[in-house]
């Protein structure tokens, strides 16, 4: 899977502003925060650039999906929770690591909140970079794929290029159980790829968007369900990049363990345990 290049980031596949003082507390976590699991994807990344920043991994279970929920019901909710994490662990910058909360939210939460935000747009231009076929497949949430921001990155970037959009729910989920240790059917992930592939054009397809953090957890079975000669982008590499970038210079010392704060508790939450054990994180509770 390729992720995006450095000169993306300015145009909209990863966002961030200006870093923080240089003084900033060295214990001051990142808050990477996202509806689900899907943000680990971008931790993934975050880890390999920074591995000694103290994390604070954020999911708001009881929110998810976003992705079937309306434009103002995910800004208000993204927008309270963020107010409210912000001042509860004063991290040196958030991270948006949902696409669907990004391309809705990103703009208001900026107004509201002073830390440096960093957030996750559908990497179409990359994509547009790596196609050779001219046509380009986007996998998002319902909420995302209808944006005017990915309308924007579309007229911007892929103007004579063909995007095909398809909403994929179900890898959300898929992405959730697989995490937990469920088993997941493979005909979710044939489905996704029929979709794409059956529209106008869908046949020539050879670079898939993966729109949706969730997404790049499940890219194999994705990878087996499209076939070979198709090659997927998402923006987690740069978004790391650029959270590296704003921080550069920054002291980092951890203090305590890192660990994942939920919305929501539950034999479902504990059922995460290893996976978020793997990435270096305890369950750190409630929020
Ligand atoms: N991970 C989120 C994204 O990147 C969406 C999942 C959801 O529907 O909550 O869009």
């Amino acid at each position: 899977m390729q992720g995006q290049n450095d000169t993306a980031i300015a145009d909209g596949s990863g966002e961030g502003q200006t870093a923080g003082p240089a003084t900033v507390d060295p214990a001051a976590p990142l808050l990477v925060f996202d509806s689900g699991v899907g943000g680990l994807s971008v931790l993934d990344e975050v880890r390999l650039l920074l591995p000694d920043a103290p994390v604070i991994y954020a999911a708001d279970l009881a929110g998810l999906p976003y992705g079937n929920k309306t434009e103002a019901q995910i800004a208000a909710r993204v927008s309270g929770l963020l107010g409210r994490m912000t001042e509860r662990f004063a991290p040196r910058l958030v991270c948006i690591a949902c696409n669907t909360a990004s391309t809705i939210a990103l703009a208001s939460v900026r107004e509201v909140l002073e830390v440096p935000i960093v957030g996750t747009v559908p990497a179409i231009k990359p994509a547009v970079i790596r196609t050779r076929s001219g046509v380009i497949g986007l996998l998002g949430t319902e909420a995302t794929i209808r944006q005017a921001y990915v309308d924007r990155l579309e007229a911007e970037f892929a103007a004579d290029k063909v995007l095909l959009r398809h909403a994929a729910p179900e890898l959300v989920g898929a992405a959730e159980a697989k995490l937990r240790g469920n088993p997941v059917d493979p005909a979710v992930f044939v489905r996704a790829a029929q979709a794409l592939r059956t529209m106008p054009g869908g046949e020539a397809i050879d670079t898939v968007v993966l729109a949706c953090t969730h997404f790049p957890l499940v890219a194999e079975e994705l990878a087996a369900a499209f076939g070979p000669g198709v090659e997927f982008v998402d923006g987690s590499a740069g978004i790391a990049r650029r959270i590296a970038y704003l921080t550069a210079g920054q002291p980092w010392q951890r203090e305590r363990a890192d660990r994942a704060i939920f919305t929501r508790g539950g034999p479902e939450m504990d059922a995460l345990a290893p996976a978020l054990a793997a990435r270096g994180l305890d369950q750190g509770g409630v929020f």
